[in-house]
């Protein structure tokens, strides 16, 4: 696990659409996981900054989202549907048949479930996973006890979970339950995974995710089980972890290695080398 410190929110959303920007230009044709939230806002407003100059296009990129409250139609102002519109497909120019949501309204979860992942299969699987992380620990809505490999699926969502959304909705009680959500295995099999945290609210999380042992109970760190996984942190959600000090000299190592034209990381996001 690559953990990258950097001073505060607004340099970890640049950071990311510079990874997010990098695949893409190598690769038009890649298939980006997506994360809605507050913490992927800023870097979504940097990738629209740089399509609008230019210097990106999303019209051969595949994108499908973690997840969906269920109950809530696209046109729901709270929907992760309508959140993905509004703060990134409506301005670059993406095809709209090629972003893909998860259904906060299916009839048939478990067949849909299925259906979903299909169509992540048939895109050539995801080569960049983008993720925020929840304050108990969790990715996606895979809340506490999810199993560490399951798929896109109904989840219940935690009194925590509906508390800290609660502030997107006009009262706690019209936060939805239930939602639809890619499974743990899922998000494990995208080829890289760039998880963003930021503010000192999310330092418990990380801590746990990445330093703790890997367990159900925090889904996040399921991570740690995976080869290529990217965490930028902003200097508050990094106050826990114990071995911070050790994270920045790797890095510095890493850029260190990288004038010389090598590296332990790999080369490039979204390929397999
Ligand atoms: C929700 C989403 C997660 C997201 C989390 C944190 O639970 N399902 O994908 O990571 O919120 O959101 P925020 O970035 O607003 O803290």
């Amino acid at each position: 696990m690559r953990v990258v410190i950097l001073k505060n929110a607004e340099e970890v959303s640049r950071r990311a659409a510079e990874i997010i920007a990098g695949l893409v230009k190598r690769r038009p044709t890649a298939v980006l996981g997506l994360a809605t939230g507050s913490t992927p806002l800023a870097t979504y407003g940097q990738l629209i900054e740089l399509h609008r100059s230019g210097q990106l296009s999303f019209a051969g990129v595949t994108t499908f989202n973690l997840d969906e409250y269920v109950g809530l139609p696209p046109s729901h102002p709270q929907s992760y549907n309508f959140f993905m519109h509004n703060h990134l497909f409506r301005h670059v120019d993406i095809s709209s048949d090629r972003c893909h949501v998860p259904s906060g309204l299916a009839d048939n979860y478990y067949e849909y479930g299925r259906q979903y992942e299909q169509a992540i299969q048939n895109a050539g699987g995801i080569d960049l996973q983008l993720l925020g992380i929840g304050s108990d620990g969790h990715i996606a809505f895979n809340e506490p006890g999810s199993s560490l490999a399951s798929r896109t699926r109904l989840k219940a969502l935690t009194e925590e979970t509906r508390r800290d959304n609660s502030r997107f909705f006009d009262s706690l009680d019209e936060v939805p339950k239930l939602a639809v959500t890619m499974g743990v295995g899922t998000i494990l099999e995208a080829r890289h995974i760039l998880l963003l945290a930021t503010g000192a609210n999310k330092a418990g999380a990380v801590r746990s995710f990445v330093e703790g042992p890997v367990t159900s109970q925090i889904t996040a760190s399921a991570l740690q089980l995976h080869p290529w996984v990217t965490v930028i942190l902003d200097e508050p959600a990094a106050d826990w972890l114990e071995r911070r000090q050790y994270y920045v000299e790797v890095e510095a190592a890493q850029r260190e290695l990288e004038t010389k034209n090598q590296r332990y990381y790999p080369v490039t996001f979204g390929t397999k080398d």
